[in-house]
């Protein structure tokens, strides 16, 4: 199953993949961990694609969408996977559609995570983020056990250098920009499902899987 989680930043996409990738048994494709990745080992990627993360606005197209297809091509993705952060807008929804209709594949369901404002600014401003199994936690929401160390593996938590409140302001402006052409995109294919954000974690998880439950069952009629 080919599963996207669309959202603004903070709507839970990274933390509720992580939870869906056992789950479903799928692997988790998050383009903005693959670009951090990049830029603390310092590739040539990586050095490209800094300013534009520092700033908050979208690395460009052609950099991202060549990374993401190379890494569709790794075995794990045959019985399909979760993508988190990737399409961002309309061009780089229809260089995946492109993708995958060469392959004879499609994408099964889009989640657009709802979120308000505030709680994203609340949830964002708190994110902690474990720098050695890359756990999410919440200084209030999800707070670890022991203060700063990850519950899952013991590595030391810190605050991604994007969650500060001016960078989070422009990661928003550029996310609404864009995202009504990809929810109209998905809608008009029959894929979008709307599933309200603002809830607690288990919440969202149960509508998600409700969604994934039905549209298995679809298939089977
Ligand atoms: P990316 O890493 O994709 O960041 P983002 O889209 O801004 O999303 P976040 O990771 O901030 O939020 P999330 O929805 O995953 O929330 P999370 O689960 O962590 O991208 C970063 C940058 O990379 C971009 O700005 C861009 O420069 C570049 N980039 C990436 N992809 C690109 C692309 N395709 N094209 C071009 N550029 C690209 O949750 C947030 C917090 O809330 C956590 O602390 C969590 O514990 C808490 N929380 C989550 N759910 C709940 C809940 N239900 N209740 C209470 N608390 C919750």
């Amino acid at each position: 199953m080919r599963i996207i989680l669309l959202g603004p930043p903070g709507a839970g996409k990274g933390t509720q993949a992580k939870t869906l990738t056992t789950k479903l048994n799928l692997p988790h494709i998050s383009t903005g961990n693959i670009l951090r990745q990049n830029v603390s080992s310092a590739t040539d990627l990586g050095k490209q694609a800094k300013g534009y993360m520092d700033k908050g606005v979208l690395v460009p197209d052609n950099l991202v969408t060549q990374m993401l297809l190379e890494r569709l091509k790794a075995p794990d993705t045959t019985r399909g996977f979760i993508l988190d952060g990737y399409p961002r807008n309309l061009n780089q929804a229809r260089k995946l559609d492109c993708a995958l209709e060469q392959k004879g594949m499609a994408v099964d369901l889009v989640f657009y995570l709802d979120t308000s404002e505030p709680i994203i600014i609340q949830r964002l401003t708190g994110r902690l983020v474990c720098k050695t199994c890359g756990t999410n936690f919440h200084i209030k929401n999800m707070p670890p056990k022991i203060d700063r160390v990850c519950d899952n593996c013991g590595g030391k938590l810190t605050q991604r250098s994007d969650d500060k409140e001016k960078t989070i302001k422009a990661r928003l402006e550029v996310y609404k920009k864009a995202v009504l052409p990809l929810i109209r995109h998905y809608e008009a294919k029959g894929k979008l499902q709307r599933i309200i954000s603002d809830k607690p974690q288990d919440t969202v998880l149960n509508k998600i899987l409700q969604c994934v439950e039905k549209y298995n069952d679809s298939l089977k009629v």
